[in-house]
Parts: C-alpha cells; structure tokens; sequence
C-alpha cells in the first residue's frame, strides 16, 4: 500500500503552492485534481502520471464524492503514490476533512500538505490585510453556504458580534442576503466590504463599496470570489499593489536628461 498526499495548491498564482505540494506533485504515480487547482501545476507531473479531473464544470464529467474517495483508496490500496490536489488548503472549505476521514478508516497512510488559502491570499492580493493592529484583531472564515449554520439567525448574529473581519467563501451568489442579513445582526450599513475573484491570478478583479451599495457595483463578479467585511478593507486604498505590477510593467522608461 501507498500513501496519498492531501494537498493544497494554493488560491491560483502556481508560484503560491509550498515546496512540499510540488514535490508530491512531481513524484504521484496518480494525480486527483479539483477545478480551483491551478492545472499549470500539472506540467510538473511525471510523463507517466496518470492525471484524473475532479471538479465541477458544466462542459466536463466531473466524480461525486463518493467516486473520488473509493478512487483515492483504490489506487493507494494497487501501490501507486496518489496526491490529491485541491485548490487553497485542502481543510478550509475544502472537503479534505472527509477524504481523510474515509483515508484513517480504510487504515490508507496518508499525509495532508497544508496550502495557501483564498481566504488569506485574495484579500493580501487586493491589497487588504485580514488583521491589523488598529482595525481588526480577528478574523473568520465563514460560508455562504454551510449546511451548518448559514442559514441560522443566532449563527449570523454570534459571528457579526463577535468578530472584526468576515472573509466569506463560496457566499457571491448570496451577497444581497448576506449584506442585509449583516446590516439587520448590527454591522453598520457603511462598513466597508470588497470582492475579489480569480484572486491571485492575472484574472483578479477587484470590487469595492459598503453593505449597502456593494450590490449594485458588484453585480459583474462571479464564482470564485472572496468576500471581505470589515474596516481592514479601507486599507485597500493605501496598500494596493497586484494591479500595479502591470501597471508598472507598461511605464515608459524615462529619458535620462542631461
Ligand atoms: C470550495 S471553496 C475552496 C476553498 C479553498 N480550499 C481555499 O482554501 O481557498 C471555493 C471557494 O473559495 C473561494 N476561492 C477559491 N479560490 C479563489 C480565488 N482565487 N479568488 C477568490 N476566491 C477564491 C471562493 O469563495 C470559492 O467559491
């Protein structure tokens, strides 16, 4: 029997996966991968490898569940090194809790590789520290869509209470309920709120405005996107840099005069 590597590849940019995650990659006999794994770390992947899509896209087959967790164990179970690569960290919101659960049962050795997660990395790249000494002195991930919780009063009112900075996953299709649902537990109609998708990628796009108007100048931004509430995000004005890079890319050199 095998190992499987339970690993994250980070929120998108291929130079955010950890050294670790890449050698994994470069040594798997089998490679599981989501939707949000950027496929660019693939190349890394021996000729051999046998290379099999997990995610959910509307045009390709995708596995439930189900299917991947007997695939993971199978293979392991023939020998062959599996990594299983999940976009971000494989243990926030992304269901490597489970397939280690199923992994510890079947008595299958595996490793978990921790990653970059969206929930750090989107806001660092719009330019908006999650923490800080005179804004925030805590954070939470939450869910837009939590079989836990989301749909709860007590559960919104507990987190608006007792937490400075909200970074909330998988929540785009919901923002009109989650800015009311906010604004009605407390947060002021003002605080200030971001969104950013393709975070890290050249894709990134950045939105911001407060709980009351986000909505309307948001209503372009799709699946993936990191949600951002809290006073950290004012921060973005000062401390934008990602879009910059390009910006900076296309200066003209200046003349040298005299
Ligand atoms: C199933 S969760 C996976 C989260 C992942 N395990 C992580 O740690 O980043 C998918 C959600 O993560 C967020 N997400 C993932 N990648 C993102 C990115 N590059 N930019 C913004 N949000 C992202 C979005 O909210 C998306 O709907």
């Amino acid at each position: 029997m095998n190992k499987v590597y339970i690993v994250g590849a980070g929120p998108g940019d291929p130079e955010l996966i950890t050294v670790k995650g890449l050698k994994s990659i470069q040594q798997a006999d089998v490679i599981l991968y989501d939707r949000l794994s950027n496929p660019d770390l693939l190349d890394e992947a021996r000729d051999e490898a046998q290379l099999i899509y997990c995610g959910k896209r509307p045009d390709h087959h995708s596995l439930d569940q189900a299917a991947i967790n007997e695939l993971l164990c199978s293979y392991a179970q023939q020998g062959k090194s599996v990594t299983r690569l999940k976009g971000g960290d494989p243990f926030v919101f992304g269901r490597g809790g489970e397939e280690a659960e199923v992994l510890a049962k079947n008595r299958i050795p595996y490793e978990i590789v921790p990653g970059i997660s969206s929930g750090v990395a989107a806001p660092a790249y719009a330019g908006i520290p999650v923490t800080h000494r005179n804004y925030s002195s805590s954070v939470a991930f939450l869910s837009g869509v939590s079989k836990l919780g989301c749909d709860q009063e007590e559960y919104w009112e507990h987190v608006v209470k007792s937490m400075d900075t909200l970074c909330i996953f998988m929540g785009v299709k919901k923002l009109p309920e989650i800015c009311e649902r906010l604004i009605r537990h407390g947060r002021a109609p003002e605080t200030p709120i971001a969104l950013v998708e393709w975070g890290t990628t050249e894709h990134q796009r950045t939105v911001t405005g407060s709980l009351k108007n986000i909505v309307g100048r948001a209503s372009e931004l799709m699946n993936p996107s990191m949600i951002i509430v809290g006073e950290v995000v004012k921060l973005r004005d000062q401390l934008q840099w990602f879009e910059q890079l390009n910006d900076e890319a296309e200066l003209p050199i200046p003349s040298i005069v005299g």
